[in-house]
């Protein structure tokens, strides 16, 4: 069977009721960027101007996302960007573990049709998601991990950075440092080839170090 593109993918994600979240939305948030993208960032689920653009970081979180990609020389057309679910939920409540799971086919789909060779983690939820860990984000962060043949970075999301402060505080300078290292792993030779398509079996996630 032919791969779907993300085109495809997002046009019937549009519809989707496979969770309560579909009942509170304005619409789904399915993703943004290049369809080919080296690099993709995972946050955890679309806020208030999230779910009314139906574009992923878009708010103040968003724009500062937008900036640290600028400092690395690159644009958010360069990059894909998606969260773990692609529906608010009230109140920006965290998502619960059964709409992350009615979600979870969305997101292997895009990281199969997207094939990216560097995966950046926004924050716990979608650290959680990829690495399959209980390991805290403040612990994980800006580190290498290898993930289903990818290279998974894990870092600070940027709304926790804004929360906590944001310019002039540790976390802020953190997360620069952050994104030095995804600058420079993207300069580096790309590691052998990725697995196909990742699964959502905690028990064929490996969580290694390197
Ligand atoms: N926070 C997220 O995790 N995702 C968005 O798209 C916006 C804010």
């Amino acid at each position: 069977m032919t791969a779907r593109t993300l085109a495809e993918a997002a046009a019937e994600a549009a519809g989707c009721t496979r969770c309560r979240l579909a009942a509170g939305r304005t619409q789904v948030v399915y993703g943004v960027g290049a369809p080919d993208a080296d690099l993709m960032f995972i946050g955890e689920g679309p806020g208030y101007h999230e779910d009314q653009q139906g574009e992923p970081f878009v708010g103040a979180a968003g724009q500062l996302l937008t900036r640290m990609l600028g400092r690395i020389g690159l644009a958010r057309e360069d990059v894909y960007i998606c969260n773990v679910i692609k529906c608010r939920p009230p109140g920006n409540r965290d998502p619960l573990p059964d709409e992350i799971e009615a979600c979870t086919p969305w997101l292997v789909e895009q990281i199969s049709i997207v094939q990216p060779r560097l995966i950046v983690t926004l924050g716990n939820f979608a650290t959680r998601f990829v690495l399959r860990t209980s390991r805290g984000i403040s612990r994980l962060r800006g580190q290498v991990f290898r993930w289903q043949g990818r290279t998974v970075i894990p870092t600070l999301h940027p709304a926790a950075v804004l929360r906590g402060g944001g310019e002039g505080t540790r976390q802020f300078e953190l997360f620069r440092e952050d994104f030095d290292l995804i600058r420079r792993t993207l300069e580096a030779p790309p590691e052998p080839a990725a697995a196909p398509t990742p699964s959502s079996d905690a028990s064929s996630t490996q969580l290694e170090l390197f």
